[in-house]
């Protein structure tokens, strides 16, 4: 199928869902349990509405901001997916690294502990300058691998550390689980998840998750690093304000795209009770809040900023993409949804990121389920 034919991010998971080996397609497209989070991440978009302005000069509309520092030109990201090559066999992770910057928006990538690439063949597979690249952290139950992790990050260029805080184990994701992991698909930093589990990839790769993570250890981790530090997989208001305590630089309000603890709330519901607090304790200058799970839509995208995330994670509609079409797939799912958030943003009479604000948005919905 012609690329140019396809129109938003749902006709790459409907090809994927078409073309995909059993293997990547029950990885990747599953969530725990009965996967109502998984869809409650989505449905919950479905809740708030806008409330345009009209007569405003929309002529020129700029959807650049900055994340942890950096200039970048879409205020959204690829967030991190393990085992990227069981969709795309040759080329992996390299590809999203292309798709993120061969194009007119350089879209920042975060690498996945368990990538199938090498962070250096990542990193070297970028093509421009521009491009931001995370390393997203799972802390090894060995530490010395992590320490080692951290370095290399340090060494390539890596921008910022995500430090993934919801997986002490994985959640029952049972279309994986009822395949057996294959050994050969082992990711570099888990080389010996050979034949680790007959239960699938996700539990495979969690034993290699260390369980006594606690905050103290992200203290020691903003001691060790001078990259700045993001936590991943924070659920509630109570543990943003902790992170606040503890220094870190942002957070990311995600419940790992519905893969761990079915019956989490939505990560919007979470944003929308966090950010008056944040301001009301004057915190909201402090750290960044970034927003990933179930986003699909310009509009998705465009809520979430009103509501005062700094940038919002995609994960499985780059993976799709990915798999379908490699890197120019990558570059599309990009463009498609640049496109999206400017014609949202022209319709919504917001010329620029930082005109967005709660007063464009009824939440009135946002709580009845
Ligand atoms: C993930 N996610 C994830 N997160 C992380 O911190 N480290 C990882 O290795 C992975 N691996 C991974 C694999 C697959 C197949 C998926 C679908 C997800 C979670 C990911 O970063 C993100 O939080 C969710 O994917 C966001 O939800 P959506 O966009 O997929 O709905």
């Amino acid at each position: 199928l012609d690329l140019n034919s396809l129109l938003n991010l749902y006709d790459f998971e409907y090809l994927a869902s078409q073309i995909l080996a059993n293997q990547a397609w029950a990885y990747y497209s599953s969530a725990s349990d009965d996967e109502f989070t998984y869809r409650e991440n989505h449905a919950a978009y479905h809740r708030i509405f806008f409330k345009p302005r009209v007569l405003v000069n929309v002529k020129n509309v700029d959807i650049s901001t900055e994340m942890l520092g950096f200039k970048v030109s879409v205020p959204f990201y690829v967030s991190a997916t393990a085992l990227v090559k069981l969709g795309n066999p040759e080329e992996g992770e390299k590809d999203i690294a292309r798709g993120c910057g061969q194009g007119e928006h350089k879209c920042p990538q975060m690498i996945s502990t368990f990538a199938s690439c090498s962070l250096q063949e990542i990193v070297e597979a970028a093509p421009s300058k521009e491009q931001i690249q995370w390393l997203q952290l799972y802390v090894n139950t060995n530490r010395s691998a992590t320490e080692s992790l951290l370095r290399e990050a340090e060494t390539l260029g890596l921008r910022a550390i995500f430090l993934t805080v919801d997986t002490p184990a994985s959640g029952r994701r049972e279309k994986d689980m009822k395949l057996k992991f294959i050994s050969s698909n082992a990711p570099q930093n888990a080389r010996a998840a050979k034949n680790k589990s007959s239960r699938g990839a996700s539990q495979a790769l969690a034993s290699f998750i260390d369980p006594t993570l606690t905050w103290e250890d992200v203290a020691e981790l903003k001691t060790k690093t001078n990259l700045p530090v993001v936590i991943k997989g924070v659920q509630c208001v109570e543990d943003v304000l902790k992170a606040a305590e503890i220094g870190v630089d942002g957070v990311v309000i995600s419940n790992h795209g519905g893969r761990q603890l079915d019956f989490s709330r939505a990560p919007l519901e979470v944003l929308a009770d966090t950010m008056p607090i944040l301001k009301e304790k004057h915190l909201d200058d402090k750290l960044e809040v970034f927003i990933d799970g179930g986003v699909r839509r310009g509009t998705d995208i465009l809520k979430a900023l009103c509501l005062g995330a700094k940038g919002v994670g995609l994960g499985r509609p780059f993976l799709y993409a990915n798999s379908c079409y490699g890197k120019d797939g990558v570059e599309k799912a990009i463009s498609m949804l640049a496109e999206e958030l400017q014609c949202s943003m022209r319709l919504l009479g917001a010329k620029s990121i930082k005109e967005l604000g709660p007063e464009l948005l009824d939440v009135t919905g946002l709580k009845n389920r």
